[in-house]
């Protein structure tokens, strides 16, 4: 459909496609649907799921932030272990394998040559394999047994935000699939908790105003800036930082809370922007305690936080949802602090330089 690759009233690709993201996932929930209602993938990709002993994700940028949180959902839903590798360094320094692997490759373009060559290894080594994509037809999609699609319609930015969110949703049936064949039932509905995830990513996006504020008061004139969490959080902080980077030349980067004190708190100056992360119950005392070793070394935090779980001074607090799917909520924010710092700085968003959407060389 022509129309949906015109940017509207928008003035760029990257906004248009952040503010996709509710209408996405209503049309995964539509796509993935069973007859009963259910959500679920075909079934001859559950099945591959339960015959092997492990899954190895490959993936690069992007959809290798996308892969870690899927890691997670696999491992705790369906209790199969998942490994995640970067495509790149996969084909030249593969990984011992289990005795049933199975792979997994997640590309928004399905033509990243960095996963196509680990591909044609696995191919040639005769493991079966699935490929998460938002383009049928695609190399990936064409040169691997299954093909699960993001639905995500054309991604034209080349910074990469709606296929993050559709690849995690897909991952979460793929997961709920598998834990439901290994008659491991989810305590909830999946389907419900997707769409109280879209309604709460309308609210998001509907916070621009918020989330230009914060761009203004901590990345206007910075060099710097990190992202903290713990947890499925520390995934998201690698996602926000590399949203951050690529668009407005910030050196951003995403640490886990506790490794803090082993090197990167040496960084910290008077004024360095910190965005912590803390929707997740479990470490909200210690990443809170990092937030505090930060700020006594001169840092500027911004903590954005789930309901439920805030604290007098948090900068935004995002409506709660399900625990183990707060990736799809809390990347919203970062994704629009990355489009208004960028813009504020009068980067070129939707081209950024030296970057492209899709890399078809190794
Ligand atoms: C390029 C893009 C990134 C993307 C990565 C992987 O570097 O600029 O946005 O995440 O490739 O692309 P893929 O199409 O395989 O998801």
């Amino acid at each position: 459909d022509a129309s949906d690759i015109e940017k509207g009233t928008y003035p760029h690709y990257m906004l248009k496609e952040i503010d996709e993201q509710p209408f996405v996932i209503r049309r995964i929930i539509q796509k993935y649907q069973d007859d009963n209602g259910e959500l679920t993938v075909d079934e001859a990709i559950v099945k591959e799921v339960l015959n092997a002993d492990r899954l190895y994700i490959v993936a690069c940028g992007t959809s290798y932030h996308a892969g870690l949180v899927g890691k997670q959902l696999i491992e705790s839903w369906a209790k199969i272990p998942v490994e995640v590798h970067i495509a790149s360094e996969f084909s030249y320094n593969m990984p011992l394998l289990s005795e049933k692997p199975l792979f997994l490759f997640i590309s928004q373009s399905g033509e990243t040559a960095d996963s196509r060559a680990v591909l044609v290894q696995t191919n040639k080594l005769g493991h079966k394999a699935i490929t998460i994509t938002n383009v049928p037809g695609s190399t990936l999609s064409r040169e691997a047994d299954y093909t699960l699609l993001l639905h995500a319609g054309p991604e034209i930015a080349v910074a990469s935000t709606k296929a993050y969110t559709a690849q995690i949703a897909v991952l979460a049936i793929l997961a709920a699939a598998a834990a439901k064949a290994k008659g491991l039932e989810l305590d909830f509905d999946l389907t419900k908790e997707l769409a109280i995830i879209a309604n709460v990513m309308e609210m998001l996006c509907d916070a621009k105003e918020e989330m230009e504020n914060i761009a203004s008061d901590y990345l206007t004139l910075t060099r710097n800036c990190f992202f903290i969490g713990r947890a499925v959080d520390y995934y998201v902080c690698l996602e926000g930082a590399l949203k951050l980077k690529e668009i407005s030349y910030i050196q951003a980067e995403g640490f886990a809370g506790g490794e803090l004190k082993h090197g990167t708190i040496a960084l910290i100056e008077n004024g360095t922007p910190v965005i912590a992360l803390a929707t997740q119950e479990h470490v909200n005392l210690s990443i809170r305690g990092n937030v505090k070793e930060v700020v006594a070394r001169g840092a500027n935090p911004c903590v954005i936080s789930m309901r439920g779980l805030e604290s007098d001074g948090d900068r935004f607090i995002i409506p709660a949802v399900h625990p183990d799917l707060t990736p799809l909520v809390s990347v919203v924010p970062l994704q629009l602090i990355a489009y208004y710092a960028a813009l504020h700085r009068g980067c070129d968003v939707d081209k950024p330089r030296n970057l492209a959407k899709s890399v078809t060389v190794e």
